[in-house]
């Protein structure tokens, strides 16, 4: 077990954008989520798979959105904004040699990879980016384009897919419920030939989204009980219209925000049943939360908040991008908290930042919990204990982000904090989260995007 204090001393460079926040006051407001960047990426994906455009709203204005747009350009796919609407048109659609993107790099090419490969006999992909939260291997992918009939080729660039003749359908029974593999495999599956069955797929209200998006494209997919998929591939796709849902897990992370600072938010543009048990992990917690109307929820404290034990899980369980903003809640806890992460074995990266800011959290290698854990036999720091209530108090504190959603918590950690932090790496947290400190600064929290060139 090991505590982790060392707080970040290096100079601001003046040429960087940095986040400052004030914090220490309750944050009041409201604030409408944006569209699900965990969906819309996927679906600009899922576009290709037509034979005329399709066209997405409520699209949000994000790092990951840019990046695959850059990607499908590059290709020679036709994408024309007009506000928060994205029509894209698979017809020009020249090249499957998909190259690096300049303006970042994310987890979409790998699920390019399956989506193309109905359109070209050959597919190149660049190598993955995202969030370095773990290994992130992609052997259910590659086997999964085997499967349909494909071949891959690993290589120090990327991977390179080929097929001699249209796919055909298989039974596939995953591994793990990977939502990044469930979804090539329906990729694959809606226009190969004949039947395919995905055992074990992951059932995120993403995927969800994203099947119903494929039916309204033509495809003819089955859910039933139990994590099994059945698709009757189909020859030809269709484009189609597809309103965003809004983002489960910003919606949870501005609860997390209103009970670590006893704030009282507003939440709008959110399915509240996508929230699923979070809620209940919420008000276990001493959260609180009013349904205002079918699409706003309203989250404060109850009461003082409470210690919980919290293991993360696919859905319907606690969402691993959960985990960040609310260990954030429980740093104000009174007692003793714990979470088990069982999705990636390396994701309490940022617990060193908040320990310099006087939280007292430590990790273990042990599993604590119950949950069957891919991580129990092996090295890493996958399970967090956290002792409060432990005021954070930031004097001029610079708080570097490891990754995506920790930089959410980082927020909030500045948002409690008595005062002013500074949050660097603001281009990997703006990759997910659009328009973050405007709409963060309608609330009453003081934040402001600095060395904004
Ligand atoms: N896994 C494998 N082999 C594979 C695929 C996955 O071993 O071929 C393992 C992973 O290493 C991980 C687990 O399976 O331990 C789950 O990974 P999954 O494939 O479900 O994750 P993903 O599709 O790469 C998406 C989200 C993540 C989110 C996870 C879990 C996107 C772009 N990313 O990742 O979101 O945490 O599902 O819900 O949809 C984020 O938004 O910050 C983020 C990391």
């Amino acid at each position: 077990m090991s505590t982790l204090t060392t707080p970040d001393t290096s100079p601001l460079p003046t040429s960087e954008v940095v986040y400052r926040i004030q914090g220490g006051e309750a944050v009041v407001g409201e604030i409408r989520a944006l569209g699900a960047k965990n969906f819309t990426t996927k679906a600009m994906v899922a576009a290709l798979l037509g034979h005329s455009p399709t066209t997405l709203s409520n699209v949000p204005p994000i790092g990951d959105v840019a990046i695959t747009q850059e990607m499908l350009a590059a290709i020679g796919v036709g994408a024309t904004t007009e506000g928060d609407t994205l029509t894209i048109d698979p017809a020009p659609l020249a090249s499957a040699q998909v190259p690096i993107p300049d303006s970042g790099s994310n987890r979409i090419p790998i699920l390019l990879l399956g989506a193309l490969l109905h359109r070209f006999d050959e597919v190149a992909v660049p190598v993955l980016g995202g969030c370095r939260i773990g290994e992130r291997p992609v052997d259910f992918h590659l086997n999964a384009i085997e499967q349909f009939g494909g071949t891959v080729t690993t290589t120090s660039a990327g991977y390179v897919a080929r097929r001699r003749k249209r796919l055909h359908g298989t039974q596939i029974k995953l591994p793990y419920p990977s939502v990044g593999a469930t979804e090539t495999c329906l990729f694959l599956s809606v226009l190969a030939e004949g039947r395919s069955v995905i055992a074990n797929a992951a059932i995120e209200p993403e995927i969800i989204e994203l099947i119903t998006m494929l039916r309204a494209m033509g495809a003819i997919i089955f859910t039933s009980a139990g994590r099994e998929i059945r698709v009757e591939g189909v020859p030809q796709l269709w484009g189609t219209r597809v309103p965003i849902l809004g983002d489960r897990i910003e919606a949870a992370s501005w609860a997390c925000l209103a009970g670590a600072s006893d704030g009282d938010i507003t939440v709008s543009g959110i399915n509240p049943n996508n929230l699923g048990n979070f809620l209940a992990y919420f008000q276990q917690a001493g959260g609180g939360f009013e349904l205002l109307d079918s699409t706003t929820v309203r989250f404060f404290r109850r009461g003082p908040l409470q210690p919980t034990v919290v293991e993360t899980d696919v859905y319907p369980g606690f969402s691993t991008d959960w985990q960040q903003p609310f260990a954030l809640m429980l740093t104000q806890a009174n007692g003793i908290s714990i979470i088990h992460e069982t999705v990636y074995e390396n994701r309490f990266g940022y617990l060193k930042a908040l320990n310099a800011l006087g939280a007292n959290t430590q990790l273990t290698t042990h599993c604590l919990g119950g949950l069957p854990c891919r991580f129990r036999d092996a090295n890493h720091e996958h399970s967090a204990i956290i002792v409060g209530p432990t005021p954070l108090r930031s004097a001029g504190n610079i708080i570097t982000i490891p990754d995506l959603r920790a930089g959410l918590a980082y927020i909030i950690a500045a948002a409690i904090a008595h005062g002013t932090s500074f949050i660097r790496g603001v281009p990997m947290l703006e990759r997910g989260y659009g328009d973050v400190v405007p709409r963060l600064a309608r609330m009453n929290l003081r934040i402001e995007r600095v060395n904004d060139r």
